[in-house]
């Protein structure tokens, strides 16, 4: 339709990002090593390894990354040109509780947030602030195989009340864990947790999945404790599944596949698991370890918002057909998709789609937190960036997203694109999967002078913020 679309009072435009993809300075005023910090450099054909500690003589991307730890006033300025309302990144657990289960947090560590917090406020950016993406201290990997061990519950509480309190009337809006369903796919980014020899897989992953819950559940109850006013949401990931075709086992192939991702959703937003949760363990022979407790805590738990992460959607088939890799996971390939040199489904639509499946399901807000295009840009003789792709990518889901609040009357808080600035790669580690709006040089091994460079998508989401997606 062409009537004007704009984005609602108060609407979140903006950025995201994540400590241990920019921050670099890995080691620094007491940080400790996180999970991140042990995962080496990998490309779409090569995965990333993930190595006992760091050892020697293996490029580890996160430990300079872009050096945000020393350009943020920089960055933040640049955020503020753009016309941003609200700044997404994680703290790094590390910084604050450098072994993580430490009795007593590290003052740099929170004075180097402080910073960060004012400096947004000033420029009246909101910040949006994951409490842990990828980030847990690797400490308690080495001391308790991570979140396998429900004590990690409780340590990661201790940080929670030490965040919340410190930045209370600074941040209001919060996740709990990054893309908690990749717990169904794996974990290892998510927690470092390592499957014991002879151990079943289901049944630790699950386990830790459990803890997660638990840990997500106790933090919204504290934060809204010490401040009322914070709200708090959950994080997945959607890699929305389409039905390869209108065969009902398709259909049955599709729900599966997103179940996946409600199965922690339904959990966080409605306060306990669902009855087909409990059939899914039953289904891989899994036996939870709960407390008595447990039910309770989850239901205290109840998160404000729905976060999300949508890059592209994913077809589902009961045939046996070959997969590609795709944002978390294997999937089919859709032939009605374009797709990214990553082989990443390019689907606007499928925005439109997520949000009305999230209010639908849930009639709490959305937020969209993190939406984005990763490619190679070069910086062409004229010394520009020139992305028409990424232009292109986000005009397309930004006008389904208008779609979704005008014609659907989805209630949306926010948008804050994935990559406001070019950073490492979560999937592959690369320096060359470019998301940002801002060209950083540095390469995949890590050469370059760390000079930003201001892309013509930054133009143009200048003019779409100013317009309010009027201006796209
Ligand atoms: C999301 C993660 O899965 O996708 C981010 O929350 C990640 O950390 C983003 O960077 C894009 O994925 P990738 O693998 O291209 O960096």
């Amino acid at each position: 339709s062409e009537k004007s679309m704009k984005t609602p009072k108060g609407f979140l435009w903006g950025g995201a990002s994540a400590a241990n993809q920019f921050e670099g300075a890995y080691l620094e005023d007491g940080k400790g090593l996180s999970v991140a910090d042990c995962f080496t450099a990998g490309s779409r054909t090569h995965r990333r390894e993930y190595t006992d500690g760091v050892v020697e003589g293996n490029y580890y991307p996160s430990h300079i990354a872009t050096d945000f730890y020393h350009h943020w006033k920089e960055d933040v300025k640049l955020f503020a040109e753009m016309g941003y309302k609200a700044f997404r990144t994680s703290i790094a657990w590390s910084r604050i509780y450098p072994h993580g289960d430490d009795e007593q947090p590290n003052e740099a560590g929170l004075r180097f947030y402080d910073e960060l917090f004012d400096e947004l406020l000033s420029y009246g950016i909101e910040p949006v602030i994951t409490l842990t993406h990828y980030e847990v201290p690797y400490a308690l990997v080495e001391k308790y195989n991570s979140f396998a061990d429900r004590r990690c519950v409780d340590f990661f509480e201790r940080y929670c009340r030490t965040v919340f309190t410190r930045y209370k009337g600074k941040v209001k809006l919060w996740m709990t864990f990054n893309e908690i369903n990749t717990m169904m796919h794996g974990g290892e980014q998510q927690t470092g947790v390592r499957i014991p020899e002879g151990a079943d897989r289901d049944q630790v992953l699950l386990q830790v999945a459990h803890h997660l819950l638990l840990a997500s559940a106790k933090a919204v109850k504290l934060g809204h404790e010490i401040d009322p006013e914070n709200k708090i949401g959950c994080m997945v990931c959607n890699p929305l599944f389409y039905p390869e075709t209108c065969k009902p086992e398709d259909q049955i192939q599709a729900m599966k596949d997103n179940d996946a991702m409600f199965y922690f959703s339904d959990t966080q937003v409605r306060g306990g698991y669902s009855n087909k949760a409990r059939k899914l363990w039953e289904a891989r022979g899994v036996q939870l370890k709960t407390e008595p407790e447990d039910e309770q805590i989850l239901r205290e738990g109840c998160v404000d918002y729905v976060g999300f992460s949508y890059y592209m959607s994913a077809v589902s088939s009961t045939r046996p057909v070959e997969k590609v890799q795709g944002n978390m996971m294997r999937m089919v390939k859709n032939p009605y998709v374009q797709e990214s040199d990553w082989g990443w489904g390019i689907d606007p639509v499928g925005l439109r789609i997520a949000l009305n499946q999230f209010y639908d399901r849930y009639q709490i807000p959305v937020f969209c937190v993190e939406n984005g295009f990763g490619a190679e840009d070069e910086v062409s003789p004229d010394g520009h960036v020139h992305d028409p792709y990424r232009i292109d990518y986000f005009r397309r889901n930004i006008q389904e997203l208008l779609k979704a609040i005008h014609e659907d009357g989805v209630d949306v808080m926010g948008y804050t694109a994935w990559g406001c600035i070019d950073f490492i790669s979560a999937g592959s580690g690369e320096m060359k999967k470019r998301y940002g709006m801002i060209y950083v040089d540095r390469d995949n091994e890590g050469r370059g002078t760390l000079r930003r460079i201001k892309k013509d998508s930054f133009d143009w989401y200048r003019r779409a913020i100013a317009s309010n997606g009027e201006d796209l």
